[in-house]
């Protein structure tokens, strides 16, 4: 963390661990071979990619062999969805995601309708989760692939991947199941084998890992059309030639984020909902978007200042060098506000005042102290300019 600074935006990205720089820096320079290549330099590399196989399999109870390295969250989400459906089109064209997932799947599931495929977005309930049930009704003879979000990076909901994939295996076993992953890896209990999942995508830069690098967890027995053609790297599955530093760097940044994750998320509970309290406190007209402030992944909450604009909140904040998003910030930009907002029915002064703020376990409580006291005086002062104005 910069000194002074206290980023809160870290469902968009995190700073990457010192050690994960320094790691990636020496491999870059030292082990720089090809891992396809046939001499020491090129064994080199190959070691390397097999044991960052080997900690990413550790630690989600799965065996390496199961590991595909890809260039990210956005890549392994596409290699899934449109890989399952291709590959299984004769069992079946029905398809099952939620309305409130990632751009990297919603926009797959697009493209897949204009393939021929039916596919179905499921709408979450007011707390932004799906229940099993209603995967249940949507479920025909024909549904190949149901793909659902762990934790939704805007809100902060926990969809109940364990419950839905035993409906899942109850009606029809050959169903394929792919959970979006990227924002609950290393930070919440996930187990491919015990939960029912099929293929499980992840991103390291979301837990202090670099940029453009990612892995997807595809369950032993399980085809993919292959989205990219170019040579038999990755099983074939993902050709090109593997980015050995940021791989090595991946796998030293999941070790790190594993290490005590349960302490970690136990503080961040507590300062997410010092957070919420003393917001709603201080400003009771302000609106807790999504699940409760004792629900949902620990370090993402969403509010709405209804009346005020996200955007103006954000670069009001930026001045004490707080740094927080308006929902997602890979929709920034559009012009268009939150699909996840929407889907979870927030009226229209809500949807424009929306901040969502994201937590690492590298923020220390005087850093949310700092952006607590700045949140609610910024907001004081916002509220009253725009009464006067008015
Ligand atoms: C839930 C979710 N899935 C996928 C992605 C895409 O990951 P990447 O940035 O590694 O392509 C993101 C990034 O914001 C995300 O939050």
């Amino acid at each position: 963390m910069q000194k002074n600074e206290v980023y809160l935006d870290n469902s968009a990205t995190t700073r990457p661990y010192l050690e994960v720089s320094s790691e990636m820096q020496r491999v870059m320079l030292e082990k720089y071979g090809n891992p396809s290549s046939l001499h020491r330099r090129g064994s080199e590399g190959e070691r390397l990619l097999q044991y960052s196989r080997q900690v990413l399999a550790e630690i989600l109870g799965v065996s390496d062999s199961e590991i595909i390295f890809t260039s990210g969250g956005t890549e392994s989400n596409n290699m899934a969805i449109l890989g399952v459906a291709r590959r299984y089109r004769k069992r079946g064209n029905h398809l099952i995601t939620t309305a409130i997932e990632h751009s990297s799947v919603l926009e797959p599931f697009n493209l897949l309708e204009e393939e021929g495929f039916e596919v179905t977005y499921l709408i979450p309930d007011g707390k932004g989760v799906i229940s099993p049930e209603k995967v249940a009704e949507a479920l025909t003879p024909r549904t190949t692939l149901v793909s659902i979000m762990h934790v939704n990076n805007e809100i902060g909901s926990i969809q109940p991947i364990s419950q839905i994939s035993e409906v899942l295996r109850e009606r029809n076993p050959d169903i394929i199941f792919h959970v979006d992953a990227v924002q609950s890896f290393t930070k919440l209990p996930l187990s491919p084998k015990d939960q029912g999942i099929d293929l499980l995508s992840i991103s390291a830069h979301k837990f202090h890992g670099p940029k453009g690098v990612g892995a997807l967890y595809l369950r032993e027995g399980i085809l993919l059309e292959p989205i990219s053609r170019g040579g038999g790297h990755e099983k074939g599955l993902r050709p090109g030639t593997e980015n050995t530093p940021g791989i090595q760097g991946m796998a030293l940044a999941a070790k790190i984020s594993y290490r005590n994750r349960k302490e970690k998320m136990k503080k961040l509970q507590s300062l997410k909902e010092q957070f919420i309290t003393s917001l709603k406190t201080k400003h009771p007209w302000i609106r807790l978007n999504g699940p409760g402030k004792e629900e949902g992944a620990p370090h993402i909450f969403n509010i709405s200042f209804p009346g005020l604009k996200g955007e103006v909140i954000l670069h009001a904040l930026e001045e004490h060098a707080i740094y927080v998003s308006t929902g997602s910030a890979c929709h920034s930009g559009t012009g268009t506000s939150s699909h996840v907002l929407q889907a979870i029915k927030l009226d229209q002064e809500s949807l424009e005042g929306a901040i969502r703020f994201s937590l690492s376990h590298l923020n220390t409580r005087e850093e949310i102290e700092y952006a607590i006291s700045k949140t609610n005086s910024v907001i004081a002062e916002l509220k009253n300019f725009f009464h006067a104005t008015r």
